[in-house]
């Protein structure tokens, strides 16, 4: 299951999720859950070809089970982002360049992941596999700019150092460091901590 019409069928695990996904909406609007299929599609390649995409031949499988005409199924997983359409790296490294992370440094994140994976540009494969790299728009995560999506994962308060740790650490087969701040910020907490509601008395104040 490798290449772009390459047979593809469902396994169980995505049957079990397929009829979860359509029973969420009204009988004749199967149609509504193309993109649950579609994300299904794509997880069952990640677990059988180690890579998170969705060949043609997938996406004519979806367009078959919900009795759609293959091109409106195109249509929808080339438009997404979320959706890869041609093989992609163990690691999916979704860089952030629009202008909040641009001026919170993401051309240094750039430059650590071209470095750490020996990648020259955005679309490519490191020559191991591991990594591909692409750049994407606002993941809107804006406040902890500059953000590094991984896969599903989002990385966030990133600097130069950082990013090679992380991704030094993801080449070792080391477990995935855990997602969120790298800098330890408490969800989208001011740097400085907490600077509002900081006593249940001060929360009734601001109630009343
Ligand atoms: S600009 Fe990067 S998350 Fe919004």
């Amino acid at each position: 299951m490798s290449g772009q019409t390459e047979p593809f069928t469902f396994d169980d695990i995505s049957e079990t999720a397929i009829a979860a996904a359509i029973a969420k909406y009204p009988a004749g609007k199967q149609a509504s859950a193309v993109m649950p299929l579609l994300h299904i599609a794509q997880r069952q390649m990640e677990r059988a070809a180690g890579s998170a995409w969705v060949p043609r031949a997938a996406m004519d499988a979806v367009a078959a089970r919900l009795g759609m005409a293959p091109v409106r199924v195109y249509e929808i997983a080339t438009f997404y982002l979320m959706y890869n359409t041609k093989p992609v790296g163990k690691f999916h490294l979704q860089v952030c360049t629009t202008t909040p992370c641009w001026l919170r440094g993401s051309d240094d994140i750039v430059a650590a992941c071209k470095k750490a994976t020996g990648i020259a540009q955005f679309g490519e494969t490191s020559a191991d596999g591991l990594f591909t790299m692409t750049e994407v728009e606002c993941l809107g995560a804006c406040v902890n700019a500059p953000i590094l999506q991984i896969n599903d994962d989002y990385y966030e308060d990133l600097d130069t150092a950082r990013t090679e740790a992380l991704l030094a650490a993801l080449k070792s087969g080391a477990p995935a460091p855990p997602p969120g701040s790298t800098i330890g910020r408490h969800a989208s907490a001011p740097l400085t901590g907490q600077t509002a509601l900081r006593s249940p008395s001060q929360a009734t104040q601001n109630a009343e």
